[in-house]
């Protein structure tokens, strides 16, 4: 039996890295989807929440953003995480403050975004114009326009809000003939407003899942706008290079990965199988178990979060030292 033992060390050493992602559909599953097809890692676990009861985020009143990011930071932290990443830019670009104030409640949790590194990777590779395509709020907000002008990139940058895409892209219907019609009336509209620049950034986590008509309507019906072409820049990219130290360049995944695993945790305060539908026509393969969690939960997790590190403030210090049957191995959640 003693040599089933392992100490508390050798637990922390073999316990994988917790990752949470969240973001208010499926939008955040392409920054999933990258980090996975880059590390293939088995030392690494995921937990994603997309807040479908409440999506889009892309219009809502910002006071109202940053109460969900509270809400859904909050609620992440009970899985003892290493990282969370917003993996909606919105909340990022509206309420990062927000998510840093309820992660510092509890120790060792990082919080990542996708704007910062994305500015970092268009500086040392900038274009001679940049566009964002993004929500209202993110594109009102200016985050990536101040992100890289803080940098010193001295080139234009347009930045607009593209509302008609997400709830295309988060109806279950991508592939249909009707929703693939209105999908291209939207993104002409946009990709017309776009013209001339030559890099472009997919400022919402949505818009990699639409990359490719992107891509065809710029080297088709669109070509004479964009005389230069068009550089597309997936921010999970400059994320994974942050984080992880991978240098795969920014551009679009479309990597298959192994969601079935236990190591993927998947929730949705929506329904779970129109989450799975859409999940499904965006990544192109099933998902694993996709779990229902009760808005309410979340309403409650900030005051819960409180009491528990106001509680650990106070209790006294107990001897850390543990013993652990490796045969059962540690649970997840
Ligand atoms: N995917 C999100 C983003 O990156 C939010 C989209 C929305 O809910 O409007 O901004």
């Amino acid at each position: 039996m003693s040599n089933n033992l392992i100490t508390q060390d050798q637990l922390y050493r073999r316990t994988p890295k917790r990752i949470g992602l969240f973001d208010s559909g499926v939008g955040g599953l392409s920054v999933l989807r990258h980090l996975v097809s880059v590390t293939q890692s088995e030392a690494l676990e995921f937990v994603y929440l997309g807040d479908t009861a409440r999506c889009p985020y892309g219009n809502r009143a910002q006071g109202e953003i940053a109460l969900f990011v509270e809400e859904i930071v909050s609620w992440l932290t009970s899985f003892q995480l290493d990282s969370i990443i917003m993996a909606c830019n919105t909340s990022a670009a509206i309420a990062k403050d927000a998510a840093v104030k309820a992660a510092a409640q509890v120790a060792g949790v990082t919080v990542f975004d996708l704007i910062e590194p994305t500015a970092d990777w268009l500086i040392a590779n900038p274009p001679e114009a940049l566009g964002v395509m993004a929500t209202i709020n993110t594109a009102r907000s200016k985050a990536f326009s101040r992100a890289v002008t803080a940098r010193g990139y001295e080139g234009k940058v347009i930045e607009i809000g593209c509302p008609k895409l997400v709830p295309l892209i988060e109806s279950g219907r991508l592939g249909e003939a009707g929703c693939e019609a209105e999908l291209e009336a939207a993104l002409i509209e946009y990709l017309q407003a776009l013209a001339g620049v030559d890099g472009l950034v997919l400022g919402c986590t949505h818009f990699p899942f639409v990359a490719d008509r992107i891509e065809k309507l710029v080297s088709g019906k669109l070509k004479e706008l964009y005389p230069s072409g068009l550089k597309l820049i997936d921010p999970s990219h400059a994320l994974a290079f942050q984080m992880l130290g991978s240098d795969a360049p920014p551009a679009v995944s479309t990597v298959a990965n192994n969601y079935q695993s236990p190591a993927f945790k998947i929730y949705t305060t929506g329904s779970a199988s129109d989450f799975a539908r859409s999940a499904a026509c965006c990544l192109g393969q099933e998902l694993g178990l996709v779990a229902q969690l009760d808005v309410a939960e979340l309403v409650a997790a900030p005051r819960a979060l409180a009491k528990k590190a106001a509680r650990s403030s106070t209790a006294p210090l107990a001897h850390q030292s543990v013993s652990i049957d490796v045969t059962t191995s540690p649970s997840f959640a």
